[in-house]
């Protein structure tokens, strides 16, 4: 895998073996006993919004590995305003092993990944987070100890973001059932749920999308969601996305809907689940809701593997790194 843009660009095996990997760098680094195969790799983090877990993940997984990063937030390069992505890339591609990236347009990674000649990954962009499914699948396969091909997803909410694209097309590519409740207006769009349709022929993955949340939760294995609002978004929607959203929205009722006492609850995070967030606070004394996507007692549940997924992203970027300068590297310990 050189690189991940996107989510479909790479196969179902390249997936699957870098979860493997993942697994293994986790048992290896818990037991003391990880070897670094990144040691002299410099890779540039440009990232034009915020990030707690992708930043740290990339940086902590090269350090671990022997490799440096260099982090540019979105005022300290010229990237973009005095100087083209496109040169931008090729100064990058003589500096740098790799590239990790956090934007708006998905183009702009496009461009890096063009001009640079060096592995590019995406670390969000306003369509897709390839990386937060790869920790996704990672999360629920231990959780589960079984095959992704036997475990179901729905994601409830504002199904239309990035983080849902990505889960249903590389969810499905997998083999995975993966469940959308979102109303109109809030679901990915047909290219996207096509896309993932096509890729779930594969390894016999199944794709719903539907705004029936009882009968799209019935029964699964992980409840998912993602806030309403995503960063780049504007802060005056929250009214619209409130009357949008306000029955999409995981509380008690959707987790009993489930039928399954042991479903758990994952969040890419961040979350706005309680009122110690400004946002959570303003919907709490306007709307009276204890946590905006997700209800502050289910996010705490012992459901809640959310902390667990966001370790996770350090493994799973880890090992799609190590997967990009050595594509055939095992992960028989
Ligand atoms: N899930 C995720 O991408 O988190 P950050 O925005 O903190 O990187
Ligand atoms: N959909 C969210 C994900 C944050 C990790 C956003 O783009 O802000």
């Amino acid at each position: 895998m050189l690189g991940l843009l996107k989510d479909g660009d790479h196969t179902a095996e390249q997936v699957l073996t870098t979860l493997d990997l993942a697994d293994r760098l986790k048992t290896e680094r818990r037991a003391g006993s990880e070897k670094p195969q990144l040691i002299g790799k410099n890779v540039a983090l440009v990232f034009e919004k915020p990030s707690t877990r992708t930043r740290s993940a990339f940086e902590v997984a090269l350090r671990d590995q022997g490799g440096a990063a260099v982090y540019f937030d979105s005022t300290s390069s010229h990237m973009g305003q005095g100087e083209s992505i496109e040169d931008t890339a090729k100064v990058f591609g003589r500096l740098f092993d790799g590239v990790g990236f956090r934007g708006y347009a998905h183009h702009d990674v496009e461009l890096l990944a063009e001009h640079s000649g060096i592995p590019v990954w995406n670390g969000l962009t306003d369509t897709w987070h390839p990386t937060q499914a790869l920790a996704d699948l990672m999360t629920m396969r231990e959780a589960l100890g079984r095959p992704l091909q036997e475990i179901s997803v729905c994601f409830v909410g504002d199904a239309s973001d990035n983080v849902a694209r990505s889960l249903l097309v590389t969810g499905a590519l997998v083999g995975m059932d993966v469940r959308i409740a979102a109303p109109a207006g809030y679901q990915p769009e047909e290219a996207t749920i096509s896309a993932a349709r096509h890729a779930a022929r594969g390894l016999g993955g199944r794709v719903t999308v539907t705004d029936d949340l009882e009968s799209a939760v019935r029964g699964v294995d992980f409840l998912y969601t993602d806030v309403w609002i995503s960063m780049g978004e504007k802060e005056s929607l929250w009214d619209q996305r409130i009357a949008d959203l306000r029955n999409f929205r995981i509380d008690a009722a959707v987790v009993t809907a489930t039928g399954n006492p042991d479903v758990g609850f994952l969040h890419c995070l961040p979350s706005f689940h309680d009122d110690a967030t400004s946002v959570g606070r303003t919907v709490k004394q306007k709307y009276g809701f204890d946590g905006i996507e997700v209800s502050d007692d289910v996010f705490r549940s012992p459901a809640s593997i959310v902390f667990d997924q966001a370790e996770n992203r350090m493994h799973s970027i880890k090992a799609m790194m190590l997967k990009s300068y050595f594509p055939s590297i095992g992960a028989t310990l």
